[in-house]
């Protein structure tokens, strides 16, 4: 009972964490990009951003729990870094990125909006809407990898 328990808790999660990075990547950027007046552009989207972060942060934490415990009570942590371990590799390295950008978030905030004389805004969106886009890229890679090796495919 155990395990099936924490794969569903493991799963919401990723469900409300990813589905959140996905809503902000697909709906918000494309709207901040469109958005006439810079500072509007920069005060929405810190506004959306430290919203979200409160919720990431609890959400990296329960998928880290569970996702280690899962690892350990299915004796899986041999398969990391193999073939075989591509779907619960890949899990892995997504959540240490966000981990990194969520320990860092402050400094990168004040490094990317610190200096607003600095900065072009329509680029700077353009970026982070770039790296959004990677960031949900491997997160839906790692789903992707997980479901298709948890339920019998091979690579
Ligand atoms: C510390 C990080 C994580 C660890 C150690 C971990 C580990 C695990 C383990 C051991 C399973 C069960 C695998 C199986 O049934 O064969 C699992 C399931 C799953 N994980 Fe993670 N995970 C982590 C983070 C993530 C992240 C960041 C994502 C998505 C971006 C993710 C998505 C999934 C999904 C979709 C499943 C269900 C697979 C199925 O259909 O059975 N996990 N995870």
């Amino acid at each position: 009972m155990l395990i099936p328990l924490l794969i569903a808790v493991h799963v919401v999660t990723i469900l409300l964490w990813i589905g959140g990075v996905a809503f902000v990547t697909i709906i918000i950027f494309p709207l901040i990009q469109r958005m006439g007046s810079s500072f509007d552009a920069v005060m929405l989207f810190q506004g959306v951003e430290h919203r979200f972060a409160r919720h990431a942060r609890m959400y990296v934490a329960v998928a880290g729990i569970t996702g280690f415990l899962l690892l350990f009570l299915m004796g899986l942590q041999r398969l990391l870094f193999t073939k075989e371990g591509i779907g619960i590799t890949l899990m892995l390295i997504a959540w240490a990125f966000y981990l990194l950008v969520l320990l860092f978030e402050k400094r990168i905030f004040s490094k990317v909006f610190g200096n607003p004389e600095k900065f072009e805004t329509k680029q700077v969106f353009r970026a982070l809407g770039a790296f959004h886009w990677f960031v949900l890229g491997l997160s839906l890679l790692a789903v992707f990898a997980g479901v298709w090796q948890g339920h019998g495919g091979g690579f």
